[in-house]
């Protein structure tokens, strides 16, 4: 296998537990429950057949569900790799996910269940969310922002970030959401490449019983006019801490937003003005805002969340998830409010104050659909099942995972202790560049296999290729490609069609690379085996090998750092780093430390590597290449608990053997 093929999960070392073999022989299978079945949204196959024979007849007749100012000309223009959906078409997304369904008389219906980490609680309905969207809209526009504008969205999961997003889709202003996680560098860099007008942020949020801070890294993000763009920062207060207000910059959202006017026109859009800005790790340095426009997008989010998740008007639908990542983005806020239905979002941590606090939620609030991560399900089951025991979860029908492969064993977990034998779980992969789920199971029709994302969505055409682009037989392994356009496919990289081009449409022309390696088994199922680029998945979040060693790199003390993903039992993928130190710098637990939190400060907690070992050389191809899959090996033959480990003798030797050696990997 060639080198790149052995990042994720299914493609690690051989001799490591989750080897795609060991996946693909987990024989179990689980057809639909006939009572779901016989109810379910999508409960004829021959939507399959529909889709394949007219792509864009199928997707104008989901388009349809939603509220046009002006029907689209044309349903698709395909030029690859650039797609326009509903062309001439006008709408507003904020229009379609709150005005229309308070004209249908369904204002009093709950949007959100929305509960606080220390247990506050709010709930919103249609008609208060159109409000509290139209007055922040109002106010947006008072801070000088208008149809075009970016604007940077950092904050904690409380209602405001969804009004903010809505708001600025109302107005036409794209949003570009910062995750709360990432550091003032990161948030920075973001701001100058969207160069976004305003930021939108609190003065903190709640994580693990603790109020974290959000105000002072905008601040440190925007010292010293580093972020010229940005004229306004419109601040939330949630946890009461103390922060500077900048005179004439900061506004508080309470002496802002309550006072304006409710009613805000929502500026008609075209379909293919841009939505949202969303910043995904790739393989360099520097993050990718990748482009999402009106139509297609919110067309895509919705068919597939009411299709996946089989949403009834009386559902009660939890996405677990953050809006700070693609998932909140399309399965908290676009997708469900589209469809009109009620949602449950929940601020913290899901162990605190105990173990049993999402299995409380589900009960209290009769949670019908829940929508997680592998990781997620991994630290419950190591928490233990008598958390969700003492809870009575008999609301629950169906179950989503995202994020990563899910190995088998989670699956039946979730199945058993939380899904009590009886849901369904839908295993979607998708990505923040395809916008919408791409495969999954639909509940009422197909048969899942734990550990196996299953069948494309309709109209969706995935294939598995090798390295020349053909397809290979059924039962081998090689790379994901998707052959058709789909109404929320990415449109581009901010400011960088050519990196576009390069990342997506120039492995395979014409086809769309996602990077991921996946293999087909006999009945055509597809299992994911994990990224096949420098993209780690660490909990479900992308981080870039190079970013981390851009980082590392970054401190006085570094000459060269390399890093790799390893397996962890809790979060998937963990970085592991090699570090050479410079002449003079001393190798010590304590320096380890200290380089781990520099990472934290230049990217986010998340990107933290597990593990520091210090070495005096990397092993290199002839080329100059750092061979990662022998870093992979000799990180995976470490106990990962420790997080310094100083070079010994054996890894000295290895690196040594290997960099004389210097074979090229491929
Ligand atoms: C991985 C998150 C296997 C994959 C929605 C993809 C998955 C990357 C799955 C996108 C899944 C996501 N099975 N792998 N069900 N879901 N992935 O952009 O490697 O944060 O390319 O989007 O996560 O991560 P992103």
């Amino acid at each position: 296998m060639a080198e790149g093929q052995a990042t994720g999960r299914g493609a690690m070392a051989p001799g490591t537990e989750y080897t795609i073999e060991a996946l693909a022989s987990e024989e179990r299978t689980f057809p639909p429950p006939p009572g779901f079945a016989a109810q379910a949204v999508a409960n004829d196959r021959g939507i399959y057949a529909r889709a394949e024979a007219d792509l864009e007849g199928f997707w104008a007749e989901e388009a349809a569900r939603l509220d046009w100012f002006t029907p689209w000309d044309r349903v698709l223009d395909w030029n690859p790799p650039d797609a326009r959906w509903f062309d001439g078409g006008e709408l507003n997304v904020s229009y379609n996910c709150l005005d229309r369904h308070v004209a249908a008389g369904r204002g009093d219906k709950v949007a959100f269940y929305w509960e606080g980490e220390p247990g506050d609680q709010r709930v919103t309905t249609y008609a208060q969310l159109l409000d509290d969207v139209g007055r922040c809209a109002n106010a947006l526009k008072a801070l000088g922002v208008r149809r075009g504008d970016r604007v940077a969205i950092y904050m904690p999961m409380i209602p405001e970030m969804a009004v903010a997003m809505l708001a600025c889709a109302r107005i036409g202003a794209p949003h570009t959401v910062v995750f709360g996680g990432f550091s003032a560098e990161a948030l920075r860099d973001r701001i100058n490449d969207a160069e976004a007008k305003l930021v939108v942020t609190a003065d903190g949020g709640y994580r693990r019983g603790k109020p974290s801070g959000l105000k002072a890294p905008v601040d440190a993000a925007l010292a010293d006019g580093a972020c010229p763009s940005v004229e306004k920062v419109l601040v939330v207060r949630r946890t009461g801490q103390d922060v500077t207000m900048a005179d004439g910059r900061d506004v508080w959202w309470h002496d802002l937003v309550p006072g304006q006017d409710a009613a805000c026109e929502p500026e008609r859009m075209a379909s293919e003005d841009l939505l949202y800005l969303l910043y995904t790790s790739g393989t360099t340095a520097k993050p990718k805002g990748i482009v999402h426009t009106t139509a297609g997008y919110l067309v895509g989010v919705s068919a597939t969340h009411r299709y996946v998740f089989d949403i009834k008007d009386d559902d009660v639908y939890w996405c677990a998830a953050d809006l700070g990542w693609v998932t909140g983005h399309s399965y908290i806020l676009y997708g469900p409010l589209a469809n009109g239905s009620t949602g449950v979002m929940y601020e913290g941590t899901p162990d605190h104050p105990a173990p049993n606090r999402w299995w409380d939620i589900v009960e209290r609030y009769k949670v019908s659909v829940l929508y997680t991560a592998p990781t997620a399900i991994r630290a419950h089951m190591k928490w233990g099942p008598q958390h969700a025991a003492k809870h009575d979860l008999s609301s629950l029908r169906l179950l989503g995972s995202v994020g990563e492969p899910i190995n088998p064993e989670a699956w039946i977990w979730y199945h058993r202790h939380i899904g009590g034998e009886r849901c369904p779980i839908v295993d979607t992969w998708w990505q923040t560049e395809t916008g919408a789920i791409m495969i999954s199971p639909l509940p009422g029709l197909t048969t899942t296999k734990p550990g196996s994302a299953t069948v494309p969505f309709p109209g969706v055409d995935a294939d598995v290729v090798d390295a020349d682009g053909h397809s290979v037989p059924k039962g081998q392994g090689g790379y994901l490609v998707l052959r058709k356009p789909w109404p929320s496919m990415l449109r581009g990289i901010y400011g960088d069609p050519e990196r576009f081009r390069e990342t997506y449409w120039s492995r395979y022309p014409g086809l769309y690379f996602p990077g991921d390696g996946a293999k087909r088994d006999e009945d055509g199922y597809f299992w994911l085996m994990g990224r096949v680029d420098d993209v780690m998945n660490v909990s479900g979040h992308r981080l870039s090998t190079t970013e981390i060693e851009s980082a590392l790199v970054s401190h006085d003390a570094v000459a060269e750092a390399a890093v790799v993903g390893v397996a962890d039992p809790l979060t998937g993928e963990a970085p592991a780093a090699f570090v050479i130190l410079k002449l003079g710098a001393e190798p010590s637990p304590g320096f380890g430390e200290h380089l781990r939190q520099h990472v934290a400060a230049k990217i986010g907690p998340i990107a933290k590597p597990k593990t520091v070992m210090f070495t005096p050389d990397l092993p290199k191809t002839r080329s100059g290449k750092i061979m990662r899959r022998l870093l992979r090996d000799i990180a995976a033959g470490r106990a990962l608990g420790d997080t310094t480990t100083l070079a010994d003798a054996t890894v000295v030797e290895q690196i040594r053997d290997a960099s004389a050696a210097g074979k090229d990997e491929e």
